[in-house]
């Protein structure tokens, strides 16, 4: 498919048609993905695809909590987990989720609780002696180390879409890590990055809604003036 194209509408998709996604269709998608840019060409991401039920149930268990949590900070009208945050009413907020978790029980339960069921489920992992973390020692919440990571799984995305495939990227199951990595046997200095879901789409979307440029580029100074089109 046309590289804008695809750039413009790989939106998450997380309602799937029945069906398997052969090893040999995912394996042409990690084929390419391969070639994501990375830090020093380490390539320091791993990947588990989950096939067992029982681990996938497992997996799903680990995700419901943390994506309650979630909802219950949206609902409060707060940025899930952001680094700048209000950690006081994140934590009122939190304390919700239980009755959100027991809401959701007693419905059909969308794609979080049956996160078992995706098609395809890949556990995206990066190796911490690989990654080269240029703010390793910063004050503050570090972010380089995931740009080596993450690239690769957007070209998982870009990739799959070749195949007539789409997905999403999820981060839910790292808020218990330590679960995921006893789980799927994976050693301490191999962090968990997310769970890539992916299969056949019941609907690809073709209108993304995103910010325009100049709401978030300027020329020259944070507050300069906004880069525009002409
Ligand atoms: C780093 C990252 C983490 C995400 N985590 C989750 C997740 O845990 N569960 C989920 O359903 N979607 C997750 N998403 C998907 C986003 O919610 C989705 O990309 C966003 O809502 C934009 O949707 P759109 O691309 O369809 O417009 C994640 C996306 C990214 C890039």
């Amino acid at each position: 498919m046309e590289l804008i194209d695809a750039l413009r509408t790989t939106g998450a998709v997380r309602d799937f048609l029945d069906g398997e996604v052969s090893d040999a269709t995912v394996y042409r998608v990690l084929e390419t993905a391969r070639f994501a840019p990375n830090g020093g060409n380490r390539q320091a991401w791993r990947v588990i695809v989950v096939k067992d039920q029982g681990l996938r149930r497992a997996m799903r268990d680990v995700y419901l909590p943390g994506w309650y949590e979630y909802l219950a900070q949206v609902k409060a009208g707060l940025t899930p987990w952001a680094v700048v945050t209000d950690r006081e009413l994140e934590r009122q907020a939190v304390a919700n989720s239980p009755t959100i978790a027991e809401d959701a029980a007693r419905g059909p339960g969308g794609f979080a609780e049956h996160f078992d069921q995706v098609p395809v489920m890949v556990a995206l992992l990066a190796d911490f002696s690989k990654l080269a973390t240029v703010d390793r020692d910063a004050d503050h919440y570090t972010l380089v180390g995931g740009a080596s990571i993450y690239p690769f799984a957007w070209s998982i995305l870009l990739a799959a879409r070749e195949e007539g495939l789409a997905g999403v990227m999820t981060t839910m199951v790292v808020r218990d890590e330590a679960a995921v990595q006893e789980l799927l046997g994976v050693p301490d200095h191999i962090t968990v990055a997310g769970v890539l879901a992916l299969g056949h789409p019941v609907h690809q979307p073709t209108r993304l809604r995103r910010d325009p440029v100049e709401s978030f580029a300027t020329i020259d100074r944070f507050d300069g003036a906004p880069l525009e089109s002409s």
